[in-house]
C-alpha cells in the first residue's frame, strides 16, 4: 500500500489535497498523521487511527497536547451512529464562584491563565480510553505504543516546534521542570533537527497503556500530579483526579442545504452557533453574492453578532445550567433574531466594555480522520494557551493547562479571548467551562462528506462556518475551502478581524460605507484558524492540513 505525505506548505494559492482510497489523516504534525495511518494500515479504523493519532501528538506538537488536558472528540460509525465524547476539564472540587476577584470584586489578571490556579482537572486520557472502548478495535497498548516509541527514542525537532521553544524560555525558566523538559540536557535551547526525547512522558505513556485510566487518575501519575499541585499551589486533588469521567453526549444536529451537520453540542458553543448562524444563512443566496463580496460578508457578520451575543447569556456546562438547545437552533428562532437584518447597514452591539485579542498564537489542534468503512473522526484538543501553565509536572513530563479562563470569572468581563459570559459560565466545583471548539462532521447523503474543525479560542466557530459555507456554497474543493482567507466576528467585542490580505480595499470601503467601521488585520500567528480537515470526493478520501500552520496529512 502506499504511504503519501503532503506536508503544510505557507504558499497562498492553497494547498493540494491529498487523495487515498482507504483512510485519511490531517493534523498538525505530519509524524503523529502518519502513526494514525499506520493504525488503518495494519486493520484499525479511523477511531483507532484518531486516538492513537491523539497520544502521537502528545509527544510530537509539545505545546499543545500534553495530557494535562482535554478535548471533544465527535465520532460517525461505520453503521451510522453519531456520538460526542465530552472530555473537557472540570473546575476542582475546591473551586469558587468569585477565586478570581479581589477585595473589590476586581478580576485579578493572570489569576485564570497564568497561576497554579489555572489548572482544570484533566479530561484527555479518560476521553481517548473511553473512544477507543467503544469504537475503537484495537487494544491500548497497541494504540499508545507509537507515542511511547516517540517519546522514549525521540524525534528530530521541526523548526516551527523548536522556534516554539526558544521564544519562550524565558517562561519555562520560571519552573524547572519546563526549563529541563524543552531544554538538552546540557541545559541549551533545542535547535531544529535536534532528537527531541520525553523519558519522563514515555514512563507516563507506558503506565497509560499498563494500566488504562489508572495508570493517570491513580498511582504514581497521579502522586507526581497531587506532588506539584501541593508544591505549586494548585487546587487540583487526588480525590478530583479519582473523580473525572469523560460524558457521552448527543451531538448537535441541524440541517444547510441538503446537508446534515453533525457537531458537538454543550459544553461546547461551537454546534450551537454553527447551526444558528448556517440558519440564519440559509435564506440567503450566499453563492449568488459570491465569496468575500462585502454583501456575503456583511450577512455573515451580523449573523455572528447575534449568535455570540447568545452564547454569552444561554451557555455553559449543560449538566449545570439549562441550555436552550432546541430553541437556539431553531430554524424559526434564526429567522426572528435576523428579522431586523437590514441588507445595508450595520446593526450595532451592546455598549459592552471592548475585549482583547487573544495574547498567544493558535495553540489548539485539530485532527479529521476519515476512513472507507465509513468512519469518521473529529478531534479537537487543547491545554488552552500556548504551552499551557507552562508547568511541566516534575518527573511526569507533562503540561499543566490554564483552562480555567474559560469560565466567565465576573459576569460580563471578557476573558482572554475577549469572550463574555453569564451565570450560565460562572464556576462552580466540579463545573465544565464553555467551549469554543467545533469538531464537526457534515453529512451528505446520510454519509459523512466533510470533517473539520480548529483552534483559535473564539474564532473556532466562525473558522468552521467558513470553511462549511466555502465547501457548499462557494462549491470550493477541499484545499481551497481551507485556505481561503476568514474574517471573524464575535459581537463583543464590537470590531470584524480580517487576515492579511483577506478582504479587497474597494470590499472594505463597502462595508466601512455600510457601519462595520473597526476592520482588524490581525497581527498574531499566521492567521485565524488551523482547520486540518478531509472529505469524501467522487475519487476518493481526500485530506489537508491547513496552509496557515505546519502540519500534514497522510493517507492509504
Ligand atoms: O475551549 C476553548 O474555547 C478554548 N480553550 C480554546 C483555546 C484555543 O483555541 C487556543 N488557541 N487559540
Amino acid at each position: 500500500m502506499l504511504l503519501c505525505v503532503a506536508a503544510g506548505t505557507l504558499h497562498a494559492a492553497g494547498p493540494t489535497p491529498l487523495f487515498a482510497q482507504n483512510g485519511v489523516v490531517a493534523s498538525r504534525s505530519p509524524i503523529a498523521s502518519e502513526v494514525g495511518v499506520e493504525i488503518m494500515r495494519t486493520g484499525g479504523n479511523a477511531v483507532d487511527a484518531a486516538v492513537a493519532t491523539g497520544f502521537a501528538l502528545a509527544v510530537t506538537y509539545a505545546s499543545v497536547v500534553f495530557f494535562f488536558v482535554w478535548g471533544f472528540l465527535l465520532i460517525h460509525t461505520a453503521e451510522g451512529e453519531v456520538v460526542a465524547n465530552d472530555h473537557r476539564e472540570k473546575a476542582p472540587l475546591a473551586a469558587t464562584h468569585d477565586m478570581y476577584l479581589d477585595e473589590e470584586g476586581e478580576v485579578v489578571e493572570g489569576l485564570s491563565t497564568a497561576s497554579p490556579l489555572a489548572v482544570g482537572v484533566p479530561g484527555t486520557v479518560d476521553g481517548l480510553l473511553a473512544a477507543l472502548e467503544r469504537h475503537g478495535t484495537i487494544s491500548r497498548r497497541e494504540a499508545i505504543a507509537p507515542a511511547v516509541r516517540l517519546a522514549r527514542d525521540g524525534f528530530p525537532l521541526p523548526h516551527d516546534i523548536a522556534q516554539q521553544l526558544a521564544s519562550r524560555r524565558e517562561a519555562f525558566a520560571e519552573h524547572p521542570a519546563t526549563l529541563a523538559v524543552f531544554s538538552k540536557p546540557d541545559g541549551e535551547p533545542f535547535a531544529a533537527g535536534d532528537l527531541f526525547r520525553q523519558p519522563d512522558l514515555a514512563a507516563t505513556l507506558e503506565r497509560i497503556a499498563e494500566q488504562g485510566r489508572d495508570g493517570f487518575y491513580q498511582g504514581e501519575t497521579a502522586d507526581l500530579i497531587v506532588r506539584e499541585m501541593e508544591q505549586i499551589g494548585g487546587l487540583v486533588t487526588r480525590e478530583d483526579l479519582a473523580a473525572y469521567r469523560s460524558a457521552w453526549r448527543e451531538p448537535v444536529r441541524g440541517t444547510y442545504r441538503e446537508h446534515e451537520i453533525v457537531a458537538m453540542p454543550p459544553p461546547s458553543s461551537g454546534g450551537v452557533l454553527l447551526v444558528q448562524m448556517l440558519n440564519m444563512l440559509e435564506p440567503f443566496d450566499v453563492r449568488g453574492s459570491g465569496f468575500g463580496s462585502a454583501a456575503t460578508i456583511h450577512r455573515m457578520i451580523e449573523a455572528e453578532r447575534r449568535a455570540y451575543a447568545d452564547r454569552a447569556v444561554h451557555l455553559g456546562d449543560p449538566d449545570f445550567y439549562d441550555v436552550p438547545i432546541g430553541l437556539l437552533t431553531s430554524k424559526d428562532y434564526a429567522l426572528e433574531r435576523l428579522a431586523d437584518f437590514n441588507p445595508k447597514a450595520a446593526s450595532s452591539s451592546d455598549d459592552v466594555a471592548a475585549g482583547q485579542l487573544p495574547p498567544e498564537g493558535p495553540e489548539t489542534t485539530h485532527v479529521s480522520v476519515m476512513d472507507a468503512a465509513g468512519n469518521a473522526v473529529a478531534y479537537t484538543t487543547t491545554l488552552n494557551f500556548s504551552f499551557g501553565a507552562k508547568m511541566v509536572v516534575t518527573g511526569a513530563g507533562f503540561l499543566l493547562n490554564n483552562e480555567m479562563d474559560d469560565f466567565s470569572a465576573r459576569p460580563f468581563t471578557p476573558n482572554a479571548y475577549g469572550l463574555i459570559g453569564g451565570e450560565a459560565n460562572a464556576i462552580a466545583p466540579g463545573k465544565r467551562m464553555l467551549s469554543s471548539m467545533t469538531p464537526t462532521i457534515v453529512l451528505k447523503e446520510g454519509k459523512p462528506w466533510l470533517v473539520t474543525g480548529s483552534p483559535g479560542g473564539s474564532t473556532i466557530i466562525t473558522t468552521v462556518l467558513q470553511v462549511i459555507v466555502n465547501a457548499i456554497d462557494h462549491g470550493m474543493d477541499l484545499g481551497d475551502a481551507v485556505a481561503a482567507p476568514r474574517f471573524h466576528h464575535q459581537w463583543q467585542p464590537n470590531r470584524v478581524i480580517v487576515e492579511r490580505h483577506g478582504i479587497s480595499p474597494d470590499t472594505r470601503a463597502l462595508l466601512e460605507a455600510m457601519g462595520h467601521e473597526q476592520l482588524v488585520e490581525i497581527r498574531w500567528g499566521r492567521g485565524i484558524g488551523d482547520a486540518n480537515s478531509a472529505m469524501r470526493a467522487p475519487a476518493g478520501l481526500t485530506a489537508v492540513a491547513d496552509p496557515r500552520n505546519a502540519g500534514g496529512a497522510a493517507g492509504l
